[in-house]
């Protein structure tokens, strides 16, 4: 294999020689100079070749190079001021090391159908390229963020026997003589377990629901981030994930400015995120609801619409907190102030985002936990080992879980999230 040098490294190597592996882009050509831009994964180049410089191969090879070619140019490295990397290449020969014909997706528009069932080249674009690297910034700035802080890692598992979060999104998969498995909705419940042997902890890994609904929000499959802390309040709760979104924003503004730009995302609400976020108890949100104009009554969940509206009101992210019982989770602490609300959150992000964390306090006692259990109808016998933390050291507790695709959708300013992840699967994508 040839010697090679990364784009991304280039501007170290100006006034050498260097050999660049990569995808071609784009190429063009006048009568006496032709251009093409490479794509290697670490950035783009521009590489330049004089008619007058080379032979009439090398020339019809460089510059009739096929979009998606892959190939292997040479030559001296040389500064270059408007390259976003500032350094181009001014070529002395070029390697065909993988013809491409006919590549499906070409400059023009495609319709999102065509590009979902070419997802396999369609990853190749400028914008996907961009989208994958900020959500490479993301995961990298979580686990960044909780490493910081001491939080240790614990794997929860994939397949359980217990349900996370809510009956009506299963995955269900035979298992053995053992009955039914179920594809995790949540690593949380293994996480409060962890929290009492290691006190702050985090799992992170692909999440499963069978959502029947095909809306802009919803994957079967996605990644969630989900942090459990002994000793936090609903209210030291916020708190961390104020400062947790904030940090993952300005990584992403820090590191990732040239992929923000090639998104042509507006910045300006990002700048903005930093704590405190606002905070509404949901009371007080459906009181502003019904002065907004909308019909819902105390006691119904937030849909998207009412999200849109509530996160419309604030320049940055906001709390809601404290809902109706009967539309959260049953391991959700009882509000002892109002024990029709549990002490949870969600966190809504700006600009119609909408819901990006669900956290909550945890219920600690025992009885309370077992009745909620017994009113809910589940399965007594599959919630033993988890009544059992309540029954040896029982600790006041809080988590909450993000998701990244939601994360990664709203910085990219992208109205969907079936491109913040690379293979999405939905109700009716498997393919490819
Ligand atoms: O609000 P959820 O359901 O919370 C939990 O699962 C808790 N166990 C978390 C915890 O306290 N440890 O989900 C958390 C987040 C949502 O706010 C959303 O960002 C994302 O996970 N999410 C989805 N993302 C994509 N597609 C779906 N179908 C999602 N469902 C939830
Ligand atoms: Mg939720």
């Amino acid at each position: 294999m040839l010697p090679q040098t990364y784009v991304a490294d280039l501007p170290e190597r100006i006034g050498t020689e260097a050999t660049v592996r990569g995808w071609v882009v784009t190429t063009r050509s006048s009568g006496k100079i032709a251009f093409m831009v490479l794509r290697d994964g670490t950035g783009y180049l521009q590489c330049v070749l004089g008619k007058q410089e080379t032979d009439p191969e090398t020339w019809e090879r460089f510059r009739r190079a096929p979009q998606e070619t892959a190939v292997a140019v040479t030559g001296m490295v040389r500064e270059d001021a408007r390259s976003p990397g500032g350094a181009e290449l001014s070529v002395s020969a070029v390697e065909i090391l993988g013809e491409a014909v006919d590549f499906p997706i070409t400059p023009k528009e495609h319709g999102t159908a065509f590009l979902f069932e070419h997802r396999h080249l369609w990853l190749r674009s400028r914008r996907q390229v961009a989208i994958m690297q900020i959500r490479h910034e993301v995961v990298q700035a979580i686990r960044d963020f909780f490493y910081e802080r001491h939080f240790v890692l614990v794997d929860t598992p994939i397949l359980t026997g217990s349900i996370g979060e809510s009956a009506g999104t299963l995955f269900e998969t035979p298992y053995f003589d053992l009955g039914t498995a179920y594809l995790a909705q949540t690593g949380q419940l293994y996480l409060e377990a962890a929290a009492a042997a290691l006190g702050r902890v985090y799992c992170f890994g692909p999440t499963f629901r069978a959502e029947k609904s095909k809306t802009r929000r919803h994957l079967t499959e996605f990644w969630m981030v989900e942090p459990e802390m002994a000793w936090y309040d609903s209210d030291d709760n916020m708190r961390l994930q104020e400062e947790f979104v904030s940090y993952i924003v300005g990584r992403c503004l820090e590191r990732r400015a040239q992929d923000l730009l090639e998104l042509e995302r507006d910045t300006a609400p990002l700048e903005r995120v930093a704590p405190p976020f606002h905070r509404l108890s949901y009371t007080e949100a459906i009181r502003m609801l019904q002065s907004l104009g909308s019909g819902i009554e105390w006691g119904a969940d937030l849909g998207a619409d009412e999200e849109t509206t509530l996160a419309s009101q604030y320049d940055r992210p906001v709390f809601v907190y404290d809902y109706p019982k009967a539309v959260r989770a049953f391991y959700m602490k009882e509000n002892p102030a109002d024990p029709r609300t549990v002490r949870n959150n969600d966190c809504l992000a700006p600009e119609g985002y909408g819901e990006i964390i669900g956290g909550s306090q945890r219920e600690d006692d025992h009885d309370k936990l077992r009745a909620r259990i017994r009113e809910l109808g589940l399965p007594e016998e599959n919630y033993a080992w988890y009544l059992d933390l309540r029954k040896f050291g029982t600790f006041v507790h809080s988590g909450f879980g993000l998701g990244v695709e939601r994360t990664v959708a709203w910085i990219c300013g992208m109205p969907h999230i079936r491109e913040a992840i690379a293979f999405p699967r939905m109700m009716t994508k498997l393919y490819p």
